[in-house]
């Protein structure tokens, strides 16, 4: 078993992408600008958006926050964004979601302009992806792709079984695995939770992604010996052992599924630290004007 080792790549792109950075300076170019809209003081979001910033720094960019409490009206949403998408020095922006209740997120996400939406969920960038033409990518699915790409993983002809089928991960993952591409040419099914086979169908898969949102759902008689799991789960379960009071915990049941692996992404330091990553190669493509 060999364990994907999310961090360490998720470190070394940076690094390259840093060096992307140092030689558009380099040219006379500025370097690319993203800006973050959060709202509220969720920790979960906080966490997120300080990670992104950080990572911003690490990959040589400007970033900016932009905050606004939870009382925020739809209408003060809209205008900052419209603000964002007319401001030439941003090259993409993001909106940290989960957004209050009486805010309508979809309507908040197709306000940005989709050749600043780095996060990949304007529906212009959905379709986009989905028929193969150049378009930001969902950043979890790309972290994955990218995961796969580092460690050589065969896709093609392979089956992947999918669990889960939301809009930033399920549905994007598996058109993105079907591509004629690598890592593509896949046998894409996709399981949810009114599929009546899900176990039958994650033992004849090559490469399980887990993304449903519940800890420990994998168990290990659900895994071919030599499958790759990876593990999309990041639920915050309470702990007594750890400072925060939580801890991240996975879709798979780890130290039962790992020993029957080819390869297994960990949680936390598998999927989590690339999915930032992909946020960070979509700004270089903003910032670049490679995709729009
Ligand atoms: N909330 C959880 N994940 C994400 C993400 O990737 N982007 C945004 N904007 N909000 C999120």
């Amino acid at each position: 078993m060999q364990l994907i080792d999310g961090k360490a790549v998720a470190e070394q792109v940076k690094q390259e992408i840093a060096a992307e950075v140092a030689k558009m300076v380099a040219r006379g170019q500025r370097a690319p600008h993203l800006a973050a809209i959060l709202v509220g003081h969720d920790g979960g979001s906080e966490t997120y958006v300080a990670n992104k910033i950080k990572a911003c720094a690490v990959c040589g960019f400007k970033s900016s926050l932009i905050r606004f409490e939870e009382t925020v009206t739809e209408a003060e949403l809209l205008e900052a964004i419209d603000r964002l998408n007319r401001d030439e020095g941003v090259d993409g922006f993001i909106v940290q979601l989960p957004l209050p209740k009486h805010i309508d997120e979809q309507k908040i996400v197709e306000a940005i302009d989709y050749r600043k939406d780095v996060d990949g969920f304007h529906p212009v960038n959905v379709g986009r992806t989905c028929i193969g033409l150049p378009s930001f990518l969902s950043a979890t699915p790309a972290g994955i792709l990218e995961l796969l790409r580092r460690y050589h993983i065969e896709t093609a002809g392979r089956h992947v079984v999918i669990i889960g089928r939301s809009n930033i991960v399920g549905k994007p993952l598996a058109n993105l695995l079907m591509r004629k591409d690598y890592p593509g040419n896949a046998t894409v099914t996709v399981v949810h939770s009114y599929s009546s086979d899900i176990k039958e169908q994650c033992l004849s898969a090559d490469i399980i992604v887990c993304a449903l949102g519940r800890p420990r759902f994998l168990k290990a008689d659900m895994v071919k010996p030599g499958a790759t799991v990876i593990d999309v789960g990041t639920t915050r379960v309470p702990s007594e052992q750890t400072k925060s009071g939580f801890k991240l915990t996975g879709d798979v049941d780890f130290e039962a599924v790992a020993p029957k692996c080819a390869y297994i992404t960990p949680v936390p330091g598998g999927v989590g630290p690339m999915t930032i990553v992909s946020l960070m190669k979509n700004t270089l493509l903003a910032g670049s004007k490679a995709v729009f």
